[in-house]
């Protein structure tokens, strides 16, 4: 799924640059280009990356204690 049209930047850069340590909208804006051109799109980049950091933490955490919270 595109998120930034005008950088043509998807759910899977933000997944990556997530990955990659990324935490905040700007760091996201830089690494990737969104939301660098015309802005419309800040709050669906804003959006993806909470998504995505959740979505990590929550890994992080079924890894570390090794309970699956989403699955009990
Ligand atoms: S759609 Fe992202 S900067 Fe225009």
């Amino acid at each position: 799924v595109i998120i930034c049209h005008c950088a043509v930047v998807g759910d899977r850069q933000v997944a990556e640059a997530v990955r990659q340590g990324v935490t905040t909208t700007a760091q996201l804006c830089r690494t990737t280009g969104a939301g660098q051109d015309c802005g419309s799109c800040v709050f669906a980049v804003r959006r993806a990356l909470c998504d995505h950091r959740a979505a990590a933490t929550e890994q992080a955490v079924v890894q570390t204690v090794g309970v699956d919270v989403a699955a009990s």
